[in-house]
């Protein structure tokens, strides 16, 4: 398992490999909450304008530019504002928040707070996942000994600006990362979507203004204010700043959480010499879902000799996303029929159930899946999902449903043969079955 920078100092990965950087100890003597020192002798304004400057953009998925998010906060409302993390990370693929939580919760602590002074904002939470409940120790013992150092509660670092966090957690359903699901699951109702707008920046926990981000989000955020907004920016690109997190697993050699500078050139070159090229050296690479499941999976003919760059656009223009940067590497010997069977039986599963065309669209989808798999594929099978697809995407309640149609669509239109020998011969002619 590697955990490295690659194309740019570690600046996310930075106490990875320190002995007890998950401690206060570490993490100040590594620089920590300087940041907050610096941020609190700025106006809120300030503070907001180099997120801005930053470009950087949500890394929990939607990848929308952070400091828009923050200033959309009524800061004159006279109620209480929030600060939620989202620390669901249930994405498939995804597992990078996973380590920031466990060994670096202080920049966590300290991006919140950051965003908390911006805002005026008197409260956070950190929603973990329910898988996640064993990481919550190691964050109440974080937020413990940045209250008895004065760094949380009444009267940060003897100023008048006053914070409590607290942990929080789900019970391990995909849809409570949804923002709006999460916040009802906070506030201990069942966690179904709620309708948008109003965004939570105006009425989140509790109907108040409230910015919720993702792990990574908070941790860049103590990077932008010690570097300033335009530096950072510029490890990336203008569009997609500073650097990323990508969880990758699969069929290569070197699995494990890389941080790579936005804008790295090029995917090949990153899946065939920085994660050791392919896991069996005689076997082939078939297919690269690049940012967790939830985004269109791709082909050779997308990614070798395309020079596909690894940021938001880059991804886009190669016929897929960045989403949560959950980098699934799947060789020849996977078949995509196999994989997105399994990838609909998650989506049906944490389907919430709240809308008609999710609901039952999910379960179709598997259902088409399962008949197949099972050897009793129909020559319209495969137009049939796509047409299921199209049921279900734009026209679900939340993008839970776009998430389940996505990497069917890409499935069908990219790997036509997979489905072929399903359904021509009514097997893949193999017995190596190799689910994501
Ligand atoms: C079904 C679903 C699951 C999601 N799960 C997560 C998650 O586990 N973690 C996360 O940060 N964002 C998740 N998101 C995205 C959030 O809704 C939201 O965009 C994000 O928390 C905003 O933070 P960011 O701007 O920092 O990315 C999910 C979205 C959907 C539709
Ligand atoms: S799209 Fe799916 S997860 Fe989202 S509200 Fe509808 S049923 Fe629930």
């Amino acid at each position: 398992m590697e955990i490295r920078a690659i194309g740019c100092e570690p600046l996310q990965l930075k106490r990875m490999h320190i002995h007890d950087g998950h401690t206060l100890k570490v993490y100040r003597e590594t620089g920590g909450y300087e940041s907050l020192k610096k941020a609190m002798g700025m106006s809120q304004d300030d503070i907001i304008n180099e997120v801005k400057a930053s470009a950087l953009r949500g890394r929990g998925g939607a990848g929308f530019p952070t400091g828009m998010k923050w200033s959309f906060v009524p800061r004159q409302s006279p109620k209480n504002k929030y600060i939620v993390c989202n620390a669901d990370e249930s994405e498939p693929g995804s597992f990078k928040d996973r380590y920031l939580l466990e060994r670096d919760p202080h920049a966590l602590i300290e991006g919140m707070l950051i965003a908390a002074f911006a805002l005026g904002a008197t409260t956070g939470y950190i929603y973990f996942r329910g898988e996640y409940n064993y990481l919550i120790d190691v964050m109440d013992a974080a937020l413990a000994e940045c209250r008895e150092a004065g760094i949380l509660g009444k009267n940060i670092l003897g100023s008048d600006f006053s914070h409590e966090i607290y942990t929080h957690t789900g019970a391990g359903a995909y849809i409570c990362g949804e923002e709006t699901a999460l916040l009802s699951s906070l506030e201990g109702y069942r966690g179904h979507p709620r309708m948008k707008p109003p965004f939570p920046a105006i009425e989140g926990v509790y109907a108040s203004p409230t910015v919720i981000n993702n792990v990574e989000t908070f941790t860049s955020v103590p990077q932008i204010i010690e570097m300033g907004g335009i530096p950072w920016r510029d490890l990336g690109t203008e569009k997609s700043g500073g650097t990323k997190l990508w969880s990758v697993s699969g069929h290569v050699k070197k699995t494990g959480v890389y941080e790579l500078p936005m804008g790295y050139a090029d995917m090949e070159k990153f899946i065939m010499e920085d994660c050791g090229g392919m896991l069996r050296d005689d076997k082939k690479l078939k297919a690269v879902i690049p940012g967790g499941s939830s985004v269109y999976i791709m082909n050779t003919s997308q990614i070798l000799g395309k020079n596909v760059t690894m940021d938001y656009e880059g991804l886009v223009t190669a016929g897929s996303a960045l989403g949560t940067g959950g980098f699934i590497v799947m060789d020849e010997t996977v078949d995509i029929v196999e994989s997105t069977h399994n990838l609909s039986q998650f989506y049906k599963h944490e389907s919430c159930g709240w809308c008609t065309p999710c609901r039952e669209g999910t379960d179709w989808l598997v259902k088409i899946f399962d008949r197949i798999t099972s050897g009793g594929g129909r020559p319209e099978d495969a137009q049939l999902l796509l047409d299921i697809c199209d049921n279900i995407e734009g026209k679900s309640f939340c993008p839970l449903g776009d998430a389940a149609a996505w990497p069917i669509q890409s499935a069908v239109k990219q790997f036509p043969e997979d489905f072929k020998k399903w359904i021509m011969n009514k097997t893949n002619g193999s017995d190596v079955t190799a689910n994501v």
